[in-house]
């Protein structure tokens, strides 16, 4: 496998060309890449997402949506995000078949638990992506498993053609709630009637979808409810966050100032601290750090609420703090 460097704290970055751009639904694309000539793309399983690294600068992780198994080329579904803060824009406007680019390895914090006796898929607008590797997963083994996918309008439902050659009367259910008549998915009610031994449920999709996933699966035997939340939406300052604060790296002795024209992760990027990240949203969990010392300006979406009230770790690609000194176990 030849592959270029990376940059710092991440995966090997892969070359690759946009082979491929097609209108899955209103405002979504599917984007195809293929490697460049001596790269070999590594396998992926369900669930799995890659950061594109944009010709523009801006770095975004994007879930595929094609087979595991699907050897030689990564597909992901884009919506166009309205507003959007450059990726998504740059992806539908700017970038277009034949370019090329990197992107990372595939990365999955959402796997799927093939040892379930059912799984559970709940989708909400370009939440589908990943549910859609899955599904093909499923169908390869032969495992139990049922869809809803939810959407404001049958126009912004991706993947209906891919979805229409499945058993729908067996396992998709389709929901616009946008739609004359329609309604919210009511997910109490749906893990109510679907919950039972080994069921797991899997859910994508806007943040107050996921909230009320949260809320209807609190019940559930721990490990069986998975969910993945995407990004977009700017997170809450507390009113006591500090414009500018000072960052102690204990293991390193490093001290950084921080000012409100860059990120703790930045600020630890540019001094050589070696950091994992991804997102750069608050949604991933790869730029975890122990606190030490101080309170943190929590922004993420990752950390639970014990995990939050206690102060412990923090997610520096988007977190900043409520005290002058912040002391980080790096
Ligand atoms: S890089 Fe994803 S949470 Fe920080």
């Amino acid at each position: 496998m030849m592959m270029q460097p990376s940059l710092p704290g991440q995966d090997m970055t892969l070359p690759v060309v946009v082979r491929s751009m097609t209108l899955l639904a209103r405002d979504t694309l599917a984007v195809e890449f293929t490697p460049q000539d001596g790269v070999t793309l590594p396998p992926f399983d369900a669930g799995a997402h890659v950061d594109l690294l944009l010709p523009n600068g801006i770095r975004r992780s994007y879930s595929l949506c094609n087979a595991p198994g699907d050897t030689g080329r990564y597909v992901v579904g884009v919506k166009k995000a309205d507003p959007s803060r450059g990726a998504s824009s740059y992806i539908h406007d700017t970038l277009r078949v034949g370019q090329a680019m990197k992107i990372s390895a595939p990365k999955n914090n959402f796997p799927l638990d093939e040892s379930a006796a059912k799984s559970v898929l709940i989708a909400g607008g370009i939440g589908i992506t990943p549910m859609m590797s899955m599904i093909d997963r499923m169908e390869a083994t032969g495992a139990d498993w049922t869809l809803y996918y939810s959407c404001r309008t049958r126009a912004d439902a991706a993947f209906l053609d891919r979805l229409d050659l499945l058993d729908k009367a067996r396992c998709v259910n389709l929901n616009f709630d946008g739609e004359p008549g329609g309604a919210m998915l009511n997910l109490a009610e749906i893990i109510g009637a679907e919950q039972g031994d080994g069921v797991h449920f899997y859910a994508c999709g806007p943040a107050p979808m996921l909230d009320a996933f949260e809320a209807a699966t609190a019940g559930l035997p721990e490990g069986h409810a998975h969910l993945e939340r995407f990004g977009g939406e700017p997170l809450p300052v507390s009113d006591d966050a500090l414009e500018t604060f000072e960052v102690e790296c204990m293991q390193s002795g490093l001290n950084l100032t921080i000012t409100p024209e860059t990120t703790i992760l930045d600020a630890l990027l540019d001094n050589g601290i070696d950091i994992p990240f991804s997102c750069m949203d608050g949604v991933c969990g790869s730029c975890r750090v122990g606190v030490v010392e101080g309170t943190p300006d929590h922004r993420d979406m990752v950390l639970s609420d014990g995990e939050l009230a206690e102060n412990k770790v923090m997610m520096v690609c988007c977190s900043g703090s409520r005290s002058p000194k912040l002391v980080l176990d790096i």
